[in-house]
């Protein structure tokens, strides 16, 4: 069936096309750009996308400077329920550095993680290339959404 029929309709097929594959699009997700995450969501929901231990080093003390410090915080939200987060650090020019992406385990595989990287390359600026340093289990994800990958860090610069 044509999956995008003029008349505004989606028939009964809700699904759309992203151009990579057919996918299931994340219902009732809103995304912002949020200038304070409170300290209590992030924490919880570090520990739903698998870091029980918080940060590396700092542990949940590190939380607050964490979040404070950035510069860019892109959230997703189930109403009001933070399920995911991308953390960035960037001048909205010429770079921008993602310095966390999580989503909260329940919610994954439903193309929030892939929204919220879109949506963080989209504010920190057109020009502004994203650099990550990806952990083992995610390099799939990132080649996914089509970065490219040179060992670990991810570029999506030319
Ligand atoms: C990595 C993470 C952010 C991905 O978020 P997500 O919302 O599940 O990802 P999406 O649903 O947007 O996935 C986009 C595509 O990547 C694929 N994908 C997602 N995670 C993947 C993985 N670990 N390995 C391979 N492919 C993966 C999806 O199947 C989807 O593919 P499609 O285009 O065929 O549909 C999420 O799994 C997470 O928070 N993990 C724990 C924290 C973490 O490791 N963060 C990364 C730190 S570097």
């Amino acid at each position: 069936m044509d999956p995008w029929p003029h008349d505004g309709s989606r028939g009964d097929d809700n699904r759309v096309q992203t151009g990579v594959a057919w996918h299931m699009p994340a219902k009732a997700i809103t995304y912002a750009v949020e200038r304070d995450v409170p300290d209590d969501e992030a924490r919880r929901l570090w520990i739903a996308a698998g870091f029980t231990d918080g940060i590396p080093v700092y542990g949940w003390d590190g939380l607050p400077a964490l979040l404070a410090n950035s510069t860019l915080l892109v959230t997703a939200r189930d109403g009001a329920k933070l399920v995911g987060l991308c953390r960035a650090l960037t001048d909205r020019l010429v770079v921008c550095h993602i310095a966390d992406l999580l989503v909260d385990g329940t919610y994954q595989r439903r193309g929030i993680g892939r929204e919220l990287v879109a949506r963080t390359r989209a504010a920190a600026g057109e020009h502004a290339e994203l650099i990550l340093v990806s952990n083992e289990e995610a390099t799939g994800f990132y080649e996914r959404i089509g970065l490219r990958g040179v060992g670990n860090v991810w570029t999506d610069a030319d």
